[in-house]
């Protein structure tokens, strides 16, 4: 254990004011930090960490990245709220959108968090779908937000008991504890296939509203022809498709989009986690014509207190520039390959790794009691998680599954650092 007497005084002074609930990783984490800078993470005593979860998957260009730092400070001194009335930076941050985005998602609309805008993406739905149609499609395993709206598409416990009253329900291509007893490619995608015809036998379908890599239930990744299926389904049936790459977003996955790696025209997409570099910020783009459609586009329907502040669009405009000019999307494709390497080979040591799988910079490696039964193991995950840290490195946690996503910008060095550290984690906590 490092120093941890000034952090533990903080948490102590805490304690009795500040409401529990906090996530699985602060409680487990217990620790106060004081300073990001790139890859590196130092908290109230001094130890430093390796951040292999960027934050909250936020920070792709590493913390206190100085071009956004310059950006936010430049904006911090000139002006903060005017509602979402124009200021000079927007057009350009359209502008680089535009640039970064498939075609056909030529229309944008700017918020705060990510619960903000897939809830806003749920009143375009609404405001838009024909008579009768009053029904909104989501997968098990996806996650969306806590607000009320965005919880009706949540179909497993995040803390509270899920409110999934108004939504159609389809198998998530969770390979590894296949829902329906399958193994692939021999199941012939039968998950796909009975979303398809979910969304064929309900006419009163709106929309479906899908991560295209679930990645808050850790990082399930679908097979090849998984979303060809769905989105044919949907499309024939006049279901609109909504991408919820709040968590995926912004090269994450080695594309821009996640759903462009699998070929899924969206109609309308999420964006927030990677779009402003951890400043709080959202992006709702989709097609003109469901974004103008008189219905959806109502005064005010797009604005809200923090709805295109000017700090988060100078944040979003320099994050963005910055991946666009340094191509780091194409780095995160390269570096992503290393990382899959390195942690398959852990794989290959470490009986009580049930699976590891990812693409991109976002991998998820699961832990079990043992690779027969593949009970999961959430106590092993809690314990490698708080070695790593102890060690020197964090990660994202997440019941049974421990999420890694470094920042784009990491060096292929620090990379290895990590996994080796990860790897000493993981041998005490089996050990123990
Ligand atoms: C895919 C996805 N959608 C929505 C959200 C909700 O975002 P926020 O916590 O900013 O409300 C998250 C958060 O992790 C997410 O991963």
């Amino acid at each position: 254990m490092r120093h941890q007497h000034r952090q533990l005084d903080r948490l102590g002074r805490e304690e009795s004011r500040l409401a529990p609930g906090a996530s699985e990783e602060a409680t487990a984490g217990r620790r106060v930090f004081a300073e990001g800078r790139g890859p590196v993470l130092t908290d109230l005593d001094g130890n430093r960490y390796l951040d292999f979860a960027a934050g909250t998957l936020t920070q792709s260009l590493g913390h206190t990245h100085p071009e956004v730092v310059q950006a936010l400070t430049a904006q911090a001194g000139r002006l903060w709220n005017v509602h979402d009335t124009s200021t000079p930076d927007r057009a350009r941050l359209l502008d680089t959108l535009a640039r970064l985005l498939p075609e056909h998602l030529d229309t944008y609309a700017l918020f705060s968090t990510g619960a903000e805008v897939v809830e806003a993406a749920l009143r375009v739905v609404q405001a838009t779908a024909p008579p009768g149609r009053n029904r909104i499609g989501a997968l098990r395993h996806g996650f969306h937000g806590k607000t009320l709206g965005a919880r009706m598409l949540v179909h497993w416990d995040i803390g509270h008991q899920s409110f999934a009253g108004n939504s159609v329900l389809g198998y998530a291509p969770y390979c590894y504890r296949c829902p329906l007893g399958l193994e692939y490619p021999s199941c012939g995608i039968r998950c796909a296939s009975l979303v398809r015809r979910h969304i064929a036998d309900k006419p009163n379908t709106s929309a479906l509203v899908f991560e295209p890599v679930l990645g808050a239930a850790g990082v399930i990744v679908p097979p090849p022809g998984y979303w060809e299926q769905i989105a044919d389904a949907c499309r024939a049936n006049g279901v609109l498709l909504v991408a919820d790459e709040v968590l995926t977003g912004g090269g994450r996955t080695g594309a821009f989009l996640a759903s462009e790696l699998f070929g899924v025209e969206a109609d309308l997409v999420a964006l927030s986690k990677g779009m402003a570099n951890g400043f709080p910020f959202a992006v709702l783009a989709g097609r003109h014509d469901l974004l103008h459609d008189p219905a959806a586009a109502t005064p005010g329907a797009y604005a809200s207190t923090y709805a295109s502040n000017p700090l988060g669009i100078a944040a979003a405009r320099a994050t963005l520039e910055v991946i666009e000019r340094d191509r780091l999307i194409e780095q995160v494709g390269r570096l992503g390959e290393l990382l899959g390497e390195r942690l398959r080979a852990l794989y290959g040591r470490f009986e009580n790794i049930g699976q590891v799988r990812g693409l991109g910079l976002l991998w998820g490696v699961e832990f079990v009691t043992d690779r027969a039964s593949r009970t999961p193991s959430p106590a092993l995950a809690r314990s490698v998680y708080a070695r790593a840290l102890d060690l020197g490195l964090r990660v994202a946690l997440g019941g049974h599954v421990l999420r890694i996503a470094p920042p784009f910008t990491i060096e292929e060095a620090l990379l290895d650092e990590g996994v080796g550290l990860l790897a000493k984690a993981i041998d005490g906590a089996v050990a123990q």
